[in-house]
């Protein structure tokens, strides 16, 4: 995955099943820290790939999903912003239409390992934990 720290055996927190992620089918919403605040990022199965970036526009910084885990235009092609309708390649993330410019969306580490998709903190994107201030509340 573009722009992602390649993923090592350390640090895999699990994600879902393999099987959980449909191709081209809706995507699983899960909550990160990305700088130390909470945001929501999602992974979705694109061309058999599993990809993740935070859910986050390049154009506004909102939430791209009117509805949640549904990032994929009616052709499910691109991942496209509810909003105002910015585009973005699944593959890398990169921006293709719209108004969000030349950037790309900001990827998430994640891999498949034996029927499991796991995600990998970086040093920018960390797992929530919920005893920290403002982590809401378990589940
Ligand atoms: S907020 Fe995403 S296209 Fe405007």
């Amino acid at each position: 995955m573009a722009d992602a720290a390649a993923p090592g055996a350390e640090g895999a927190l699990p994600l879902c099943a393999s099987a959980d992620l449909a191709e081209r089918g809706p995507a699983l919403v899960f909550d990160v820290l990305l700088h130390g605040e909470p945001v929501r990022a999602f992974a979705l199965r694109f061309d058999g790939v599993v990809v993740a970036y935070v859910n986050r526009c390049l154009h506004v910084p909102m939430e791209m999903d009117w509805v949640s885990g549904q990032f994929l235009d009616r052709e499910q092609r691109f991942i496209v912003c509810a909003t105002h309708g910015a585009e973005y390649e699944p593959a890398d993330g990169r921006c293709v239409g719209g108004p969000c410019g030349r950037g790309r969306l900001t990827a998430v580490a994640v891999a498949e390992c034996d029927g499991q998709v796991c995600w990998y903190p970086s040093r920018d994107i960390r797992p929530v934990l919920f005893d920290e201030p403002g982590a809401g509340s378990p589940p």
